[in-house]
C-alpha cells in the first residue's frame, strides 16, 4: 500500500511518467461537481478525472483505471476530508459494484444533484423550475435486471473493467424479484451445466404481473417495454392526470408501447405507435425511425390530433419536429430516459410551442440515471 507521503515524491515527477507508468499511479483529489453518470469531478494540469462515489468538496487519493487524451478515470482509495453530505452506504456492495452511484449520500441529496444535472443541461432552455416527482422507495423497486455470466461467475459488470462482480445481497429488486434472482443464484452452478447458452453471456430476470420472465441473451426488454419502477409508473400516470384530464381532438403516442402514458386518461381517440406493438384500432406497429415513417402512418391514420406524447428511446427522435410540422398539436408531452437528445429534440421547435413544466422523474433511485417529461404548448 503506497503511504500518503510516498505519493507527494511520485506527484512532483507525474507528468514525466508514460501513460501505461499512471495507471500504477495513485493521485490526490479535490472533488469540485458531481457529473451527470454520477462521478466526481477533479481537474488538474489540463486533465480531467472522474472519480465515482465521492462528492463535492470531498479530498482524498484515487488509483487511475484508465487514461486518454486528457480525461482519466479513477477508484476512490481513501478520503482525506469526507463531505458532511456522506452517509454509509445501506448495501455492502456498493463500494465494488457500478449498478448504483449514490448510496453514499441520503435521498434528499441525490435528488439535488441530479437537479442540478439537469439544470446545467437545460440552460438554452427558457422554462420555470424543474419540478421534481420523487419515487417512495429508495431500494427494493425494480422489476427486471440483467446479470451478467462468464463460466461459473455471475453478477452485474462493472463499468469501467467489464469484470463481473457476485452481487447476492443486492438491494435494488422487489422483493418477488429478489426471490426469483436467490433462487436462481442458488441453482447456478447445476443449472450452468446443462445450459444450452454460450459460456458467456447474459440474462434478464423480469416479474410482471405475478409472472417470472428468464431470457437468455436476448436484447433488453425484448418480450416488450414496461417500466421497471412500477409504483412511480403508477404516480407519472395521476401526474399526467392531474396535467390533462381530458383529452380534446385525438391524443398520438408515438414510441407509447401499449399506451402506458395514457392509461389514466380520458379520450376520444387515441393511437400508439411502437415497433414492437400489436396492431390494432389503436395501436399502429412502425419502426419511427424510418425516413418515410410519418408517409406511412398517414396512409393508415388519416386523423388529426389536437395532443402529441412522445417518449423514445435513450437516442431521442430527430424526427419529431416533421410530425409536429405536419400535425401542430395544441399539447406536446415528450418524456425521456436521456435529456441530453430531449432538449436536442425539443429545440427546433421552440419558435412555435413554449415550456410550460418541468419535471423530473426519479424512475431509477440510487442511480445517476432519472427520466424527465416536458410539457408544451403551441404559441398563440
Ligand atoms: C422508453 S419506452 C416507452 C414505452 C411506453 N411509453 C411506456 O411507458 O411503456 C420506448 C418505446 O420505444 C419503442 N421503440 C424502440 N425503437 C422503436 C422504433 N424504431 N420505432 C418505434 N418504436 C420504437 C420501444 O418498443 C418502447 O416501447
Amino acid at each position: 500500500m503506497i503511504q500518503s507521503r510516498h505519493i507527494y515524491i511520485i506527484l512532483r515527477d507525474y507528468k514525466y511518467f508514460s501513460n501505461r507508468a499512471k495507471l500504477a499511479l495513485m493521485d490526490r483529489f479535490l472533488i469540485d461537481h458531481i457529473d451527470p453518470l454520477g462521478q466526481g469531478v477533479f481537474k488538474k494540469d489540463g486533465e480531467v478525472f472522474f472519480i465515482p462515489k465521492t462528492l463535492p468538496d470531498e479530498e482524498g487519493i484515487f488509483k487511475i483505471l484508465k487514461q486518454k487524451k486528457g480525461v482519466c478515470f479513477g477508484q476512490l482509495e481513501k478520503l482525506t476530508k469526507k463531505s458532511p453530505d456522506r452517509i454509509t452506504p445501506e448495501c455492502r456492495h456498493f463500494n465494488t459494484c457500478s449498478g448504483c452511484h449514490f448510496l453514499h449520500t441520503d435521498y434528499s441529496n441525490e435528488l439535488k444533484i441530479k437537479t442540478q444535472t439537469f439544470a446545467r443541461m437545460l440552460r438554452d432552455i427558457p422554462h420555470l423550475d424543474i419540478k421534481v416527482l420523487a419515487s417512495d422507495q429508495r431500494l427494493h423497486y425494480r422489476n427486471r435486471i440483467q446479470l451478467h455470466y462468464d463460466k461459473n461467475l455471475i453478477g452485474f459488470k462493472q463499468s469501467k473493467t467489464n469484470h463481473i462482480i457476485a452481487v447476492p445481497d443486492c438491494l435494488i429488486m422487489q422483493p418477488q424479484l429478489k426471490q426469483v434472482f436467490d433462487d436462481f443464484l442458488s441453482q447456478w452452478q447445476q443449472q450452468r451445466r446443462r445450459l444450452k447458452e454460450p459460456t458467456r453471456g447474459h440474462v434478464e430476470l423480469y416479474f410482471k404481473n405475478n409472472e417470472i420472465k428468464i431470457n437468455w441473451n436476448k436484447p433488453y426488454a425484448s418480450g416488450g417495454f414496461t417500466q421497471v419502477n412500477e409504483p412511480l409508473n403508477k404516480k407519472v400516470q395521476d401526474l399526467i392526470l392531474a396535467q390533462y384530464g381530458e383529452i380534446e381532438g385525438g391524443l398520438l403516442e408515438l414510441f407509447g408501447g401499449e399506451g402506458n402514458l395514457s392509461h389514466k386518461l380520458n379520450f376520444d381517440r387515441r393511437v400508439c405507435v411502437d415497433l414492437y406493438t400489436d396492431p390494432n384500432d389503436d395501436q399502429v406497429n412502425l419502426d419511427l425511425f424510418k425516413e418515410d415513417a410519418l408517409k406511412i402512418f398517414k396512409k393508415k391514420v388519416t386523423d388529426d390530433f389536437g395532443c402529441v406524447f412522445i417518449d423514445p428511446p435513450r437516442s431521442g427522435f430527430k424526427g419529431l419536429s416533421k410530425w409536429i410540422e405536419h400535425y401542430r398539436p395544441k399539447n406536446l408531452l415528450y418524456m425521456s430516459c436521456n435529456p441530453i437528445t430531449q432538449i436536442n429534440d425539443i429545440k427546433p421547435i421552440l419558435e412555435s410551442y413554449e415550456v410550460s413544466d418541468i419535471w423530473l422523474i426519479d424512475f431509477f433511485p440510487s442511480t445517476f440515471h432519472f427520466e424527465s417529461i416536458i410539457v408544451m404548448q403551441q404559441k398563440s
